[in-house]
């Protein structure tokens, strides 16, 4: 008897420490944000633009539900900016206020109940073109998905390229000014620049996978497919979603769309399309399948 009492304190205390390790311990992150001029040719022009390290997108952050996130951005640049926690719970301190040149600042983001994916961004027009990347908010550790588990997930961020430098003079940009359209920072093979990228997503074979769809482009809607497969939207602007299902995708500026795409037809490639409402560009990616189920 005495025995069994001994192992059944010691399977709660397990239990104890098992919940104290993987279910309430909200977790801190901590992000180094450095924005910095950075050469980029597209359109077979070089312009300089202002990035988060470099890159266009810039880094994504992963973190999960109920996290605390601490963003230092060092500004090395050469204007002021200031960013913009946008559909977030609680509001961010230091939201309005600008990071000079030489000058850094660290935000602390406080997760409440936010769930899926959101995006951070510089503030004004000019600087959120390029300075913009994906807040992907995952379930607490103990915490499932309200829908089949996903292979794996993918970003997919929207995005607006101008061959002319943007500056501070560009508080806003109206629908249709830009030379092209963006998928990860990729402008795809409309434009007929044979030196650009074109957005590849490659699947396995009958694997799911949960797209995170980011609208960045300031001023218009962009229209999404991909050729013979079709969607099921499980969340959007980090909430979940009653599931809806459909084969075009349709996302406000701003808005982030979760979806589950089967990839459930003939092996072989499907063009994927984002469409501005504009209409005077669209910009194309490509999804492979890949033969063998190594993803
Ligand atoms: C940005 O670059 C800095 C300096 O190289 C690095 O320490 C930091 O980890 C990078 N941040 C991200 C989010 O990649
Ligand atoms: C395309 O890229 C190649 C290799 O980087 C470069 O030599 C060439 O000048 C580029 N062409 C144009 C038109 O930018
Ligand atoms: C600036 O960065 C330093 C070093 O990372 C940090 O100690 C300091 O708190 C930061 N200042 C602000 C205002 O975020
Ligand atoms: C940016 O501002 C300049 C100067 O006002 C203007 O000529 C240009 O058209 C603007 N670009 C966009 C994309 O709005
Ligand atoms: C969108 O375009 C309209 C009309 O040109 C303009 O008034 C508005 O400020 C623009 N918004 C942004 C975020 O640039
Ligand atoms: C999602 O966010 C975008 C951008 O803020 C907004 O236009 C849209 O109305 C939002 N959708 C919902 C359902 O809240
Ligand atoms: C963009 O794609 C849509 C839908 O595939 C098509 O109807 C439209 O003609 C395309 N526009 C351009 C400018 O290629």
């Amino acid at each position: 008897m005495g025995s069994q009492k001994h192992v059944v304190l010691l399977l709660s205390v397990l239990l104890i420490l098992n919940s104290l390790l993987f279910s309430g311990a909200d977790e801190d992150h901590y992000y180094e944000f450095i924005l910095q001029e950075t050469e980029i040719t597209k359109l077979y022009s070089t312009k300089t633009i202002l990035t988060v390290n470099g890159s266009f997108p810039g880094p994504e952050i992963r973190v999960r539900r109920g996290d605390t996130v601490y963003v230092n951005v060092l500004n090395q640049g050469r204007s002021a900016v200031s960013f913009d926690w946008q559909g977030f719970e609680d509001p961010v301190d230091g939201s309005n206020e600008l990071i000079q040149p030489g000058k850094n600042f660290t935000y602390e983001i406080e997760l409440d109940d936010e769930i899926g994916t959101l995006w951070w961004h510089a503030r004004s027009a000019w600087a959120k073109a390029t300075v913009h990347g994906a807040f992907v908010i995952l379930p607490a550790a103990d915490e499932e998905y309200p829908f089949p588990t996903p292979t794996s997930d993918q970003i997919i961020i929207f995005g607006e390229w101008f061959k002319q430098e943007l500056t501070e003079a560009n508080e806003t940009i109206a629908a249709g000014q830009a030379d092209g359209y963006t998928i990860n920072g990729h402008l795809g093979e409309t434009y007929g620049c044979s030196n650009d990228t074109t957005y590849l997503l490659e699947v396995a074979y009958e694997g799911l996978y949960l797209l995170r769809l980011i609208n960045a482009v300031a001023n218009e809607t962009m229209v999404f497919a991909i050729a013979q497969h079709s969607f099921t939207t499980v969340g959007q602007n980090a909430t979940y979603s009653q599931r809806s299902f459909s084969t075009s995708l349709t996302l406000a500026p701003g808005q982030t769309l979760d979806v589950l795409l089967s990839a459930n037809q003939n092996v072989g490639q499907y063009y994927i399309t984002a469409q501005p409402s504009s209409g005077r560009h669209n910009t194309t990616g490509v999804i492979q399948y890949l033969t063998s189920t190594g993803v």
